[in-house]
């Protein structure tokens, strides 16, 4: 029997990088998965991937920063697969990289709004769904950037780090009631997003971290879908550090 057999999961940010890797992983290993995203192309794509690879998947076009998208979003797992079980809360954006006085109020929003309250649409309306049924898990993904600085990037930074509140406060209010939720906190992974930047800027990012190397979208995976899984069923309001050991290089 597969770990994700009979489960039913949502993925958003899942038409690349991260969030693609999970929902591969997580289809890989039995559930039903729906592929949420803003990009058409990429959501299109990674659901017909895992659907001629043998597993099941929709894509479902949603905003996470937009109530109904969200709420369309749920209806469309019980809609296309009769439930919803597990949730990666994995979309989100920076903003231009600058110092916080010259941060433009409309960009500041838009990571804001797509990292944070997006994350807390899709957190309100996963678990809307996982109260009356009495079982659920969830994974955000936050960043190191959300337990420490992140130079030039103060918005994604209190985005990240409201990320862990959000994830730390719910996992309290519904422990009691069979559901579980924790977050992630990778430094810098090899997406597609990181691997257009120049090549010296990776370098610089690779060089922070002991390991000598960025992660993988697939290292990522296989963490939350442990955190999923019933293997972590007495974890829950934590942050994981997946950073090749950077945040323990830091300077305190
Ligand atoms: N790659 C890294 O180094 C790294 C490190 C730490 C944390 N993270 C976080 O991991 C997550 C995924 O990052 P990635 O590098 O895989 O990014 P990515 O850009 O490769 O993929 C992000 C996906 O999210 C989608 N998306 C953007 N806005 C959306 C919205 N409003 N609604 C729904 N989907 C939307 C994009 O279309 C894209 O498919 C992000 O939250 C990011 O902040 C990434």
């Amino acid at each position: 029997m597969m770990r994700f057999e009979g489960k039913v999961a949502i993925v958003t940010g899942a038409g690349s990088g991260i969030g693609e890797a999970c929902a591969q992983t997580l289809a890989a290993q039995g559930a039903a998965v729906v592929i949420a995203d803003v990009s058409e192309p990429g959501g299109n794509r990674v659901a017909d991937g895992i659907t001629r690879a043998g597993g099941r998947a929709v894509f479902c076009r949603t905003d996470v920063s937009d109530e109904s998208d969200v709420a369309n979003l749920v209806r469309t797992a019980i809609d296309s697969f009769g439930g919803l079980h597990l949730a990666v809360n994995n979309a989100g954006l920076s903003h231009p990289q600058a110092r916080l006085h010259e941060i433009a109020p409309a960009d500041f929003d838009t990571a804001a709004n797509v990292t944070l309250r997006g994350t807390f649409l899709c957190m309100r309306a996963e678990l809307g769904h996982f109260v009356e049924h009495g079982t659920g898990a969830i994974v955000n993904v936050s960043s190191c950037a959300g337990l420490k600085s992140a130079t030039r990037m103060a918005g994604y930074s209190a985005s990240k780090h409201g990320v862990i509140g959000l994830t730390r406060t719910a996992a309290i209010d519904y422990a009691s009631e069979g559901i579980r939720i924790n977050s992630v906190a990778p430094a810098t992974i090899a997406t597609p997003k990181i691997l257009s930047y120049p090549t010296e800027l990776q370098a610089q990012w690779a060089s922070l971290i002991p390991m000598g190397r960025m992660g993988t979208p697939r290292e990522v995976a296989d963490l939350v879908t442990f955190l999923l899984s019933d293997e972590a069923s007495f974890i829950t309001g934590s942050t994981y550090e997946l950073d090749g050991g950077m945040m323990q290089a830091l300077p305190a």
